[in-house]
């Protein structure tokens, strides 16, 4: 379970990033410099044309709420299609964001409040999260929402008997351990980032056997293509 922990902080921290008002910004414990390093790049034409931040902070301040876009399946698929219709964000640009971050924000980093931590771990996480976060599954649905689906029909069903193999030990979790494992072997992690992944290691190991964690990714990531096809099935 610790596993699903990891999956859904991760998770949070990056929806929480997206809605993030730019009022929020300007008002929080940021100081203004760096608040306004960070407002210019996720408001840029270069990050957009990567990353929906503009029209995700439009689609998620409609919503009633945020916890009813983080409970519904429907608007949870609408932010999935919103990441996964755009090409993944370069390297380099990602790693300019983080230049200027830590340029501009180097007060508020040293503090170590949230939101600074928030914005490390995006940009620290977002080049194996964005690949996990559009992994498909063999019938085509996103692996995010087969898994949330799983954990919710294990619940419902108040069967526990071997709860976690079945829904730890599926395809789909293994091609975003292995994505997520495999970009931590080669970029260290920040401490929080670290403590859960090796959480994640031993749990899944534990669980699923050694095979489970032997660097492979059964599936591969959607390309823009191939989601713009697939919406305009599903609409
Ligand atoms: C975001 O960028 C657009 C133009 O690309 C600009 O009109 C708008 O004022 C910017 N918003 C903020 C909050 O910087
Ligand atoms: C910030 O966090 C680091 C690591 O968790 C810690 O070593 C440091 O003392 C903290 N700094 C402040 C100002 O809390
Ligand atoms: C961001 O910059 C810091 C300081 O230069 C560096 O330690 C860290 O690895 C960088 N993170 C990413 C994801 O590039
Ligand atoms: C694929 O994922 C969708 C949810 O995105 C799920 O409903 C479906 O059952 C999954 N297919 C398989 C074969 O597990
Ligand atoms: C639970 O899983 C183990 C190993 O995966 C298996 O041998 C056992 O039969 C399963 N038990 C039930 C009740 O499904
Ligand atoms: C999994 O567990 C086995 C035996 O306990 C150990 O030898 C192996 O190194 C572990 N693998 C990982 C990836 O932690």
């Amino acid at each position: 379970m610790k596993y699903l922990r990891f999956i859904l902080h991760l998770f949070i921290t990056f929806i929480t990033l997206i809605t993030k008002s730019y009022a929020q910004f300007s008002t929080s414990s940021l100081s203004s410099q760096c608040s306004s390093a960070v407002q210019t790049f996720l408001n840029s034409s270069e990050f957009n044309a990567c990353f929906p931040y503009n029209k995700l902070t439009s689609q998620i301040n409609s919503a009633t709420s945020f916890q009813s876009i983080a409970t519904s399946e429907k608007q949870l698929i609408s932010v999935e299609d919103s990441v996964c219709s755009l090409p993944k964000c370069s390297d380099s640009l990602i790693s300019n964001f983080n230049s200027t971050f830590q340029s501009k924000c180097s007060d508020d980093i040293a503090k170590n409040n949230t939101e600074t931590m928030g914005i490390y771990d995006f940009i620290y996480v977002y080049s194996p999260f964005r690949d996990s976060f559009c992994l498909k599954n063999s019938t085509g649905g996103y692996c995010v929402i087969e898994t949330l689906e799983n954990i919710e029909n294990a619940q419902i069903q108040g069967s526990y008997t071997n709860l976690s193999s079945k829904v730890l030990c599926t395809t789909c979790n293994k091609a975003i351990a292995n994505t997520l494992l495999n970009y931590m072997k080669s970029h260290p992690p920040p401490s929080d980032l670290s403590t859960a992944s090796t959480f994640l290691t031993t749990e899944l190991n534990q669980t699923c056997g050694p095979s489970f964690l032997d660097g492979n990714v059964p599936l591969s990531a959607t390309s823009a293509g191939v989601t713009i096809f697939d919406m305009s099935f599903a609409t």
